[in-house]
């Protein structure tokens, strides 16, 4: 197959678990085992107002393979159509085979190559950045991108200053190979000397969990760092692809707590209007949470075809990116 210009989205699709946990019923079952916090602290700290959380036997492969169907219905493609999928995610079901292969088996997609991605919130920005450079080799034409997560499991449910945080979830989009390309520029970065500030340090070893299996978090250490970076990311894509900051149809964050969002679009002179808020009603999804905001803002009919929207994620490693696309 000849190599292409480049890819574009053609298709965008999320799935969550039926549950939605408001901070109200949160706050009653942490108190329930001697925790305590409250909707008045987790709204002011973050503006997280509701999460989702996977139920018994709902998994990281079964809500990507969710997110994908939709995307493929969006893009009007069949099952048939995709020879290559990537996922981001931290939460896979298995230690191998790869969620990606799992979701293929689910799917049906009958061949192509499947793999994880794994740079935690930044896992969605790195898997679009890695289809598209294999699309625009001619290798693959239709790719399935998934940020898939259920982080509720790696939560430690006695430690406030990280379960109020987290919700469980996934999103998808079709990438096209295409000779207009609607992936207009992509930066990648990480720094791993700073991976202690943001990890689950735990491993699978002689048969047992060895270390600590939940996620540990340095709050505002990561804080700092995630509004530096996104600004500075934003504006090496932006520099990249030519376009002023006034040519931005949309911004769209990691979702992580309402005051990194602010930050963010107000360094860069983006009106509030123009970015993508869902962390008030998913929570931080990690890896899910860029393309869950995505798909809500083009199934609200807020994001419209032909329009630049940059997708930015910042997280566990360090790892942080930025991708600019035309819709
Ligand atoms: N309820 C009530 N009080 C709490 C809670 C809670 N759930 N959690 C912490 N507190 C208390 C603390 O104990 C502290 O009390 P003290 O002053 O008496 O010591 C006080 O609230 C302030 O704590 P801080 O940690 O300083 O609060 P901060 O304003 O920094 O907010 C937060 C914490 C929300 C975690 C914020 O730092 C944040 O959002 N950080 C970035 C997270 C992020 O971006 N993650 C992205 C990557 S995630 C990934 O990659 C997996």
């Amino acid at each position: 197959m000849r190599p292409a210009a480049g890819s574009r989205i053609t298709g965008t699709g999320s799935a969550l678990p039926a549950r939605a946990v408001t901070n109200e019923q949160l706050v009653s079952e942490l108190a329930a085992r001697g925790v305590q916090t409250s909707d008045a602290w987790i709204v002011e700290r973050t503006g997280i107002r509701q999460r989702y959380v996977a139920e018994p036997g709902l998994t990281t492969t079964g809500l990507g393979a969710s997110a994908a169907r939709s995307a493929l219905q969006a893009a009007g493609l069949p099952v048939e159509a995709v020879d290559l999928i990537v996922v981001a995610t931290s939460t896979p079901d298995q230690i191998f085979p790869s969620t990606a292969c799992l979701i293929q088996a689910e799917l049906g997609v009958p061949g192509g190559a499947a793999f994880d991605v794994q740079a935690v919130c930044s896992g969605f920005v790195y898997a679009l950045s890695v289809a598209d450079a294999l699309l625009r080799t001619g290798a693959h034409r239709t790719a399935l991108v998934i940020g898939s997560e259920v982080f509720s499991r790696i939560l430690d449910w006695d430690d406030r200053t990280t379960c109020v945080l987290f919700g469980d979830g996934a999103g998808a989009v079709v990438l096209e190979a295409s000779d207009q390309p609607g992936l207009l520029a992509q930066r990648l970065h990480a720094d791993g000397s700073r991976a202690r500030i943001l990890c689950t340090a735990g491993r699978v070893e002689a048969g047992k969990v060895q270390g600590d299996p939940f996620l540990r978090m340095d709050g505002p250490a990561v804080f700092k760092v995630a509004v530096e970076v996104l600004d500075s990311s934003a504006r090496e894509v932006l520099d990249a692809a030519g376009l002023a900051v006034s040519e931005l149809d949309w911004l769209i964050p990691h979702q992580a707590n309402i005051r990194i969002l602010t930050a963010t679009a107000r360094r860069l002179g983006v009106p509030a209007e123009r970015m993508i808020v869902t962390v008030d009603r998913h929570g931080n999804t990690s890896a899910a949470s860029v393309p869950l905001a995505l798909d809500w803002g083009v199934r609200g009919g807020m994001i419209r075809p032909g329009q630049s929207v940059l997708l930015q994620g910042v997280g566990g490693g360090l790892t942080w990116g930025s991708a600019l696309v035309r819709m």
